[in-house]
């Protein structure tokens, strides 16, 4: 996507060694750039979340693997080395399907490899691969997406859609055109009004640092809330239609995403508006149906929830402040699960999916 007329991804191989990601813990306040040449700082950058978001972790998560073959293809060790690399890049976000899918596909291929050579080629094709993909399955997202949104500004004789979207599931979150925000970008390319709700959630606070810079700079209309606004804009017809990301799909369905998502499906279904998952085919979790059994929730420190961290207008520079008494106990899980019967549909590279299993064997199976 765009910044200030000129196109970016979030990661990219700026020279052989060096992969570069955008800073996203120095956003909304300063728009600035991040080196990493070695898997542990892909790593520290993924649990640090100098970059983070579904797609993104994936694709990072194959970059961190194609800097671990830099450091050890002529090892003589070399499986064991990588086993460890891919274990230690894995843990660094447990809740996220596309970390642990990438770090697979880039095993796979090095698998076969002879030597060095053979190994660092393969290592930079597949990631390439892997990051090119993204990209493009969440642009077709954006497709799919746009045309629901369509559907809607058809039934209010052009007036503008009201969308409420939560945490960050943008370009930002992705490789590029995000997954929950393609389909907005792509609406409002086509002249389609939109407006977004905009939930700030905490603790992180992605929507409110991330997803109000990118429509920002796309020009879309968009507004900030609280958190827990949302269910009060549904209860007065302000939210026509809600879109969210997913870091893991059951393969029943069910959605792992930023907490807090599931109180908005809860809020959605009982006001009759339709809810949304977009995901690209990266996040579904074959293995696992019950989400809220089986999906290991991702749990963070605590002075996450205890601090705020902002700009101080007064002094003009950042700031992170504390909320609560000192050494208030603090829980501060990352994600929640949404189970398939509060979902109206999946919004995938292929189509538009039921959230069921049926639903997605129709569409990857077919
Ligand atoms: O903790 P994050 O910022 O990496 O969380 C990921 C998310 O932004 C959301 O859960 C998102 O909606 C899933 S898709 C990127």
């Amino acid at each position: 996507m765009n910044v200030d007329g000129k196109h970016y991804r979030t990661i990219w191989l700026e020279a052989p060694g060096c992969v570069r990601i955008i800073d996203q813990a120095l956003l909304p306040h300063e728009f600035a750039f991040m080196d990493l040449r070695t898997p542990q700082e892909m790593c520290d950058a993924i649990r640090r979340m100098h970059l983070r978001g579904a797609g993104l972790i994936g694709a990072a998560a194959a970059w961190g693997m194609y800097l671990a073959v830099l450091q050890h293809a002529a090892h003589d060790d070399f499986g064991r080395q990588m086993f460890a690399e891919a274990a230690a890049l894995q843990a660094t976000r447990p809740t996220a399907k596309n970390l642990e899918w990438a770090v697979a596909r880039m095993q796979k291929a090095l698998a076969p490899c002879a030597g060095p050579e053979d190994r660092r080629a393969a290592a930079l094709r597949i990631a390439r691969e892997i990051t090119d993909e993204d990209a493009d399955f969440c642009r077709r997202i954006g497709l799919h997406g746009r045309e629901l949104i369509r559907d809607i500004a058809r039934r209010k004789n052009g007036g503008p859609v009201n969308i409420l979207t939560h945490c960050n599931a943008g370009w930002l979150a992705f490789v590029d055109y995000g997954t929950a925000l393609s389909p907005v970008y792509a609406a409002f390319d086509d002249g389609i009004p939109v407006h977004v709700w905009v939930d700030e959630t905490r603790p992180r606070n992605q929507g409110a640092s991330l997803t109000t810079w990118e429509l920002g700079h796309h020009g879309v209309p968009h507004t900030l809330i609280p958190d827990n606004a949302g269910g009060h804009l549904m209860q007065h017809g302000m939210v026509d239609i809600v879109f969210v990301g997913s870091d893991r799909t059951t393969a029943a369905g069910d959605v792992a995403n930023k907490i807090g998502t599931y109180l908005k499906a809860l809020a959605a279904r009982d006001n009759g508006i339709p809810f949304y998952a977009a995901l690209p085919s990266s996040t579904i979790d074959w293995d696992i149906a019950d989400g809220v059994r089986d999906i290991v929730i991702e749990e963070r420190g605590p002075e996450e929830v205890r601090h705020m961290t902002g700009w101080d207008d007064a002094a003009d520079k950042p700031a992170t402040i504390r909320i609560c008494p000192e050494k208030t106990p603090a829980a501060n899980y990352g994600f929640d699960v949404t189970p398939a019967r509060l979902v109206t549909g999946l919004i995938t590279e292929r189509g538009i999916a039921k959230a069921s299993l049926e639903g997605l064997r129709a569409l990857h199976h077919a």
